[in-house]
């Protein structure tokens, strides 16, 4: 069948890449797709905001099955309206999606069917939601309840610094995501994700994965999407697994289906593993980026058939299987991210990396330009790679990186420390 993946990142090429070996894949096109995607497929402009034209575009091209990658297509009902014309979609439902358009949303429906997550309230009155946090104390967080691009989430350790968050997200610094702020207790540990693919009522393990959110090496500097990750966490050992889905993953797929919004896709938890086991600290309604790029190439299995059996609610007959191999993704990006970048460097060596064994190069924010790639974002590339141990993909990954000549990049030194310093005993 014809194949529509929708997205642009380096999620969206790891996708690519997975789905386009699948003896099911006829033809495969990406929209709006990047430089990565279009070694799989064909990269297609489409407006992805305006479904009547994805409609369309499935109809004239004979599409059989739409993937959607990133949260705001899914949030915004995109798989609805392409369901509703016939068109298999793989992804949550608009009401689905709300685990991840809604933090007051999951923090409720936590409330009702038991699963651990930080103690919470809501609030829309600035002046209320200070009150309680003089009185509850700090460290505390408080959280936009709606989609932020990753700036709705601030831990204070200070009341000054709950104050200014509060004050910035109730007075629209966050748009209309901020008008309510969920504000919920401090949970101390280590984190870890892990994602499951799911049918609505059946949910299977899709990997586990770690990464690192400071932009700094030893974890310092301001929040990203993500400088890098690896899988599988080791700290998520088998019977933590088993805890993960039987507290929190099981009840959230009953919850959703007993309130008739059946939860299909896949379901990225956010956890705290804290001295009285895994808490949810938020969940995704889709793959993570840059965790798909260490998750896919470590599934063996036909990617195709399994996101299939999720859409038609057989996953009961599906089991996956993956490479007892370790993937490490660095996430290169342009100079002065997470704030403003220059778009617009060549880079080259990107084919010099690629000749090593067991690396791959995925691009995240880059443009082709002639015979030339270059930047046009600010995380702007994935150089992952696959070794027996973390210990040895993240030296492949680093040495993939050596050949990278990327002046106006850079790269955190340390991805995968934690795991490197488990590894070592
Ligand atoms: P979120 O977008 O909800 O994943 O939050 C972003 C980051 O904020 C998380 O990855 C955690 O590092 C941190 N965080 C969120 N909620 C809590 C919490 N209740 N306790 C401690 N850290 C948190
Ligand atoms: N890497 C975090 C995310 O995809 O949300």
């Amino acid at each position: 069948m014809n194949i529509l993946l929708i997205g642009s990142g380096g999620r969206e090429h790891a996708l690519a890449r997975s789905l386009s070996v699948s003896p099911h894949c006829s033809k495969l096109f990406i929209a709006p797709g990047n430089p990565g995607t279009a070694q799989h497929g064909t990269n297609v402009s489409l407006d992805v905001t305006d479904h009547q034209a994805v409609i369309e575009f499935c109809r004239v091209m004979a599409i059989g099955f739409v993937v959607v990658g990133p949260e705001a297509p899914l949030v915004a009902g995109l798989v609805d309206d392409l369901t509703a014309a016939g068109i298999k979609t793989f992804g949550p439902s608009r009401a689905a999606a709300q685990l991840e358009g809604s933090k007051a949303f999951t923090k409720d429906l936590c409330a009702e069917f038991n699963i651990p997550t930080a103690a919470y309230r809501r609030f829309t009155d600035a002046e209320a939601a200070k009150t309680y946090v003089r009185n509850y104390g700090v460290p505390i967080v408080v959280k936009a309840d709606g989609l932020a691009a990753g700036k709705g989430v601030v831990v204070a350790m200070s009341f000054e610094d709950a104050e200014n968050a509060i004050d910035m997200m109730i007075g629209g610094g966050l748009g209309a995501a901020g008008a309510e702020v969920v504000i919920e207790a401090f949970l101390d540990g280590e984190e870890a994700s892990f994602f499951a693919l799911c049918d609505g009522t059946t949910a299977i393990p899709f990997g586990t994965a770690q990464d690192h959110k400071r932009v700094f090496d030893g974890d310092e500097g301001p929040n990203t999407g993500g400088m890098g990750a690896y899988s599988p966490a080791a700290i998520l050992n088998p019977e933590l697994q088993a805890r993960v889905i039987a507290e929190i993953i099981e009840p959230t797929l009953k919850g959703m289906a007993s309130r008739g919004t059946p939860y299909k896709g896949i379901l990225y938890a956010g956890l705290m593993l804290t001295k009285d086991g895994p808490q949810l600290i938020e969940y995704n309604a889709r793959l993570g980026d840059p965790e798909t790029q260490v998750l896919l190439p470590r599934l063996n299995s036909d990617l195709v058939e399994a996101f299939l059996a999720a859409c038609d609610g057989k996953l009961n007959t599906v089991s996956l299987t993956w490479s007892d191999k370790a993937a490490l993704t660095v996430v290169m990006a342009a100079k002065g991210y997470p704030g403003s970048v220059e778009k617009g460097s060549e880079i080259r060596g990107l084919d010099k990396a690629e000749m090593l064994d067991d690396v791959i190069v995925f691009h995240a924010g880059t443009k082709q330009d002639g015979d030339r790639i270059v930047a046009n974002g600010g995380r702007v590339l994935n150089v992952t790679a696959l070794g027996k141990t973390i210990t040895d993909a993240q030296a492949k990954a680093y040495e993939a990186v050596s050949k990278i000549d990327w002046p106006s990049g850079f790269c955190r030194r340390d991805i995968g420390w934690r795991a490197v310093e488990r590894e070592r005993g």
